[in-house]
């Protein structure tokens, strides 16, 4: 986007229909804040600034990816008020500003940069719109002769005016220089007594300025006030990320996968129904991930299989053709390449070297209630069903434990362990004991 664009993302209303003590804009959508996913919008759209308006105390916007300059609004007296919060920004001169509202996680690059297109193709102000059947809570688009004549909120509309079904999504586009300016001429003698962002149009109609709209689906510019809207927002997201996976990906049962924001899944990976992906996840090509897994944080290489059941916790990193079966938990471990921990099984803090195989219940204990541990498991190693590594520990090479063992001692390379009690049969006593009872 050629020009220089101030962005001002709002998020400074007390966002009270949530009833929450996390603020509104950090609830997430896909596992990410919603102002997350509208900052990154913005930055794909190309703005050259990118500011915040926060209320006071909203010690979250420091905690953003690429945490914006934030101006603080202090009390909250409606969307045109918040908007000059940000006015030492408007002295950078910029050639169009574009506000946006932080509640609105599913906007995309495209229509912020339809919108910002009309300005720089000569509107004063361009209005990003949409058509809706069920306009009821949002401010209605008034049209005459192709222009924006005013927007009219719901408390203040007409029966006439109600029935209009073009609705403001809230991004507007404002020509730098006269349509900026006359954002000071905004009052607020509304049913609310807000300074309404909304009414710069009945003022620019006055003036003469060039009032267009740009035309988004309903669905991108929902805006988030209650958890309703924040599950429907979700749903929206969801849906998106399964297409996009499924361009290059196989999803057994879509509406059964869930995905988060960062989740990536390489060519010809196949995700079996009922799967969740935490966020952080990384899959490689040609994976097969069987029904009912969880993972988060966590890699899996080519041509491995993880589940069923399995969870994969942050830090599990699964080398290539690795097999993680039903029942079985890895946490912060580094699973080599052709390795397998099959069935009940929990790996944490640990270091398995190609090959290996994990018998069914072998557990590392990686934790001795104060500190974590680190257990490693050479190359080719084999562990007996039911065994428990004490960390921290290490099996050797091609070492073999024998099942039930406990082992509390490094095992070198190519040795058997046995760490386990020692069986006894008593000749004949069965039958006796029986008759003891
Ligand atoms: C607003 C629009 C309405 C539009 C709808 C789309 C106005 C007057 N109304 O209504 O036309 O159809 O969004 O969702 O603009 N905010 C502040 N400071 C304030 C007030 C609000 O920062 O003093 C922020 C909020 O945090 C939020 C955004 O502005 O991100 C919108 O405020 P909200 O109260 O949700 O406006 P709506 O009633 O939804
Ligand atoms: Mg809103």
């Amino acid at each position: 986007m050629a020009g220089k664009t101030l962005a001002i993302v709002l998020a400074a209303g007390k966002g009270t229909r949530m009833r929450s003590k996390v603020p509104k804009v950090m609830h997430k959508v896909g596992g990410l804040p919603m102002i997350e996913h509208v900052l990154g919008a913005v930055r794909m759209a190309g703005a050259s600034e990118t500011v915040l308006v926060v209320a006071p105390d909203s010690d979250w916007a420091g905690t953003l990816a690429q945490a914006p300059r934030a101006f603080v609004q202090d009390p909250p007296l409606g969307t045109a008020h918040a908007v000059l919060a940000a006015r030492e920004a408007f002295a950078s001169a910029p050639d169009a500003v574009v506000v946006l509202f932080g509640d609105s996680p599913l906007i995309t690059p495209a229509s912020i940069e339809r919108a910002l297109a009309r300005v720089r193709g000569g509107a004063d102000i361009a209005v990003l719109a949409f058509r809706t059947d069920t306009p009821t809570g949002y401010g209605r688009v008034l049209m005459a002769d192709g222009q924006v004549v005013a927007i009219r909120e719901e408390a203040d509309a007409s029966d006439a005016e109600r029935a209009v079904t073009l609705c403001n999504s809230g991004v507007m586009a404002i020509a730098g220089g006269a349509p900026l300016a006359a954002l000071d001429e905004i009052g607020n003698a509304n049913s609310k007594g807000e300074y309404y962002l909304t009414d710069l149009i009945a003022i620019g109609r006055a003036k003469g300025f060039a009032m267009v709209v740009a035309e988004a689906s309903a669905e991108e510019v929902l805006g988030v006030n209650d958890r309703a809207q924040l599950a429907q927002a979700e749903a929206v997201f969801q849906d998106r990320a399964r297409r996009a996976a499924m361009e290059h990906a196989t999803l057994e049962a879509p509406h059964t996968v869930y995905f988060s924001h960062d989740t990536v899944l390489g060519e010809d990976v196949h995700v079996e129904p009922n799967v969740v992906f935490g966020p952080g996840v990384e899959v490689a090509a040609g994976v097969r991930i069987r029904a009912f897994s969880h993972l988060e944080g966590a890699r899996v290489a080519s041509g491995a299989v993880v589940g069923p059941f399995a969870r994969l916790r942050p830090g599990a990193d699964i080398g290539p053709k690795a097999h993680v079966g039903n029942f079985v938990e890895i946490k912060n471990a580094v699973l080599g390449a052709g390795a397998k921990a099959n069935h009940l099984t929990y790996v944490g803090d640990a270091d398995v070297g190609a090959g290996a195989n994990l018998g069914a219940g072998t557990i590392t204990c990686n934790y001795d209630g104060v500190h974590k541990h680190r257990t490693t498991i050479g190359q080719g190693a084999f562990i007996g069903s039911n065994s428990a590594l004490v960390a921290p520990v290490r099996v050797g090479e091609r070492a073999y434990v024998a099942s039930g063992s406990v082992v509390t001692e490094d095992v070198p390379d190519e040795a058997l362990a046995i760490g386990r009690g020692r069986q006894v049969n008593k000749p004949a006593r069965s039958p006796s004991r029986r008759r003891d009872h």
